[in-house]
C-alpha cells in the first residue's frame, strides 16, 4: 500500500470577480486552506481570510516558482490553495502546477501531495452571459500575450481561427509592453470578417467598474482596451440586436442555414 498523502493542494479558480460567480467547491477549499498562495491582486479578490490562514502573495509571472512553492508547502503537510482568477486551466496556474509535477515526477518530490484542480467561471463565459450567447457555436480562445509564446505562433492561430470562421475570444489583449499586437490581430481577423461583425468588449466583468459594450469589428479602438478587458469577436453568423428596453444582445446561432436544430441537443 502506498503512503497516505501528507498534504493537499487545490488549484482554485476564483471566477472573474463577483463572489456569486465562485463555485461552492472553490469557496469551501479557500475556507479550509491553511495557506493561500497567489498573485497579490488575486489573493485580495478572496477578501477576508481566517486567523488560521497565512497568505503568500507573489509577483506576477514566476508561475513555476509559485507552483513549486505551493507544492513544497503541501508536501510539508499543509492544506494549500493556489489561486487563479477565472478558471485555473485557462491561461492560468493549473498548467504551471501540473507542469512542475511532471518535471519532478521521477524524483517523487511531491508524490505524497494530493492535488485537485477546482474549476471556475472563465472571463469569456462570464462576458458572454452578460450579453446573451455570443459563444453559442464553435469558438477559439486565444491569448495575445507573447510573454510565453512567440508572436508568429499567435498570428498563425489568429489567421487559422479567423479563416475557419470561429468565434474568437481574445485574452490578454494589450498591455503597456504590448501596445500594437491587438490592432495587428484585429487587422488579421478583418481579412476574413466584415467590418460590421459584432464584437463584445468586456471590461472588469463581475468586478467594480464593469463595462460591457457591443461594437463592430471596424469600431474597436485599442485605446479603450487594457489587461482587464476580454474581447469576443463574432463569426460570420453572429447576430446583434437592441431590444425595446434599449439593451444590446449578441448571439451566435447554433444552426446553419439548411440544418434543422436537433430536438436532442
Ligand atoms: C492571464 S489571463 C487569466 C484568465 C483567467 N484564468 C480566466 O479564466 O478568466 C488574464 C486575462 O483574462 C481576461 N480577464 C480575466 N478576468 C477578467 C474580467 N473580470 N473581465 C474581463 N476580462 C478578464 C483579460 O483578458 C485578462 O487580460
Amino acid at each position: 500500500m502506498s503512503d497516505p498523502a501528507l498534504g493537499r493542494l487545490a488549484v482554485v479558480g476564483l471566477g472573474p470577480g463577483d463572489e456569486a460567480w465562485r463555485t461552492p467547491e472553490a469557496t469551501a477549499r479557500l475556507a479550509s486552506a491553511t495557506d493561500l498562495v497567489g498573485y497579490g491582486p488575486y489573493l485580495r479578490q478572496i477578501g477576508e481570510i481566517g486567523d488560521h490562514q497565512t497568505s503568500h502573495p507573489f509577483p506576477n509571472r514566476k508561475e513555476a516558482v509559485r507552483a513549486a512553492f505551493a507544492l513544497d508547502l503541501a508536501a510539508s503537510g499543509r492544506d494549500v490553495a493556489i489561486v487563479s482568477s477565472g478558471d485555473p486551466g485557462i491561461f492560468a496556474m493549473a498548467t504551471a502546477v501540473v507542469e512542475e509535477m511532471h518535471r519532478e515526477n521521477a524524483s517523487g518530490r511531491w508524490a505524497r501531495v494530493s492535488v485537485t484542480v477546482v474549476p471556475g467561471v472563465t472571463a469569456a463565459t462570464a462576458a458572454a452571459a452578460r450579453i446573451g450567447a455570443p459563444l453559442g457555436h464553435d469558438l477559439c480562445l486565444i491569448s495575445l500575450s507573447d510573454v510565453l509564446k512567440p508572436w508568429d505562433v499567435i498570428e498563425r492561430r489568429i489567421e487559422a481561427a479567423a479563416s475557419a470562421d470561429f468565434v474568437i475570444g481574445l485574452y490578454n489583449p494589450l498591455s503597456r509592453h504590448r501596445p500594437w499586437q491587438l490592432q495587428r490581430a484585429l487587422d488579421l481577423i478583418g481579412h476574413h470578417r466584415s467590418a460590421d461583425t459584432p464584437v463584445v468588449e468586456a471590461h472588469n466583468v463581475g468586478r467594480t467598474g464593469e463595462s460591457i459594450r457591443t461594437l463592430t469589428l471596424g469600431q474597436v479602438n485599442p485605446a479603450s482596451v487594457d489587461m482587464r478587458t476580454l474581447l469576443i469577436v463574432g463569426s460570420s453568423t453572429t447576430q446583434q440586436f437592441t431590444d425595446e428596453a434599449g439593451r444590446s444582445w449578441v448571439y451566435t446561432p447554433r444552426s446553419y442555414a439548411g440544418k434543422l436544430p436537433s430536438s436532442e441537443d
